[in-house]
């Protein structure tokens, strides 16, 4: 059987309600992860890998390409966190309230964690080349992804990133603003 990226024991931790994860409990598999996932990201800001997903939530890994923010985007109901593995990331919030406001902005290292809570809405960049850990909790399913630039709300195929899929059949749903 393939070894599995992560042991078992750890995406117990990752996903546990209860748990505190540290950053130095996902560090040392890197280097693995690194060389058997995810693609340089081309015309994406990231690439994306699940590597594990059940009934508590999903895990997924990201290589970032430099310097390309994301479009900014929820989490649908889902809470959890973010583990910066490798890279200076920029993180900026929004609100929305018929129209897509920004309220701040903050630079964050790596190695670093910080969590997110429901509804809020986000994008990110990383400086750099850069790679990051993503825990979901439940799986994200019917994500919505802001587009400033054509004022509308999009919301995306569960497979998709957080950018507008070039597929029009991962367009579940538009709204204008
Ligand atoms: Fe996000």
């Amino acid at each position: 059987m393939e070894e599995p990226y992560l042991p078992q024991k750890l995406i117990d931790k990752l996903l546990s309600r209860h748990s505190k994860v540290q950053v130095s409990d996902v560090l040392r598999y890197v280097e693995r992860l690194k060389q058997n996932l995810c693609l340089n990201p081309f015309q994406t800001p990231y690439s994306r890998e699940v590597l594990f997903e059940d009934e508590r939530g999903e895990i997924l890994f990201m290589r970032w390409a430099k310097n390309v923010f994301c479009n900014p985007h929820d989490h649908a109901s889902a809470v959890g966190y973010v583990v910066l593995l490798e890279g200076e990331f920029v993180e900026r919030d929004y609100e929305f309230d018929q129209t897509l406001v920004r309220n701040g902005s903050r630079k964050v290292s790596s190695p670093g964690i910080f969590p997110f809570e429901r509804n809020r809405i986000h994008d990110m960049k990383c400086m750099d080349e850069g790679y990051s850990l993503h825990i979901y909790k439940p799986s994200i399913t019917g994500m919505k992804v802001y587009d400033l630039e054509r004022r509308r709300t999009l919301c995306v195929d569960d497979s998709c990133g957080a950018w507008i899929p070039n597929d029009a059949y991962k367009i579940l749903d538009v709204q204008f603003w």
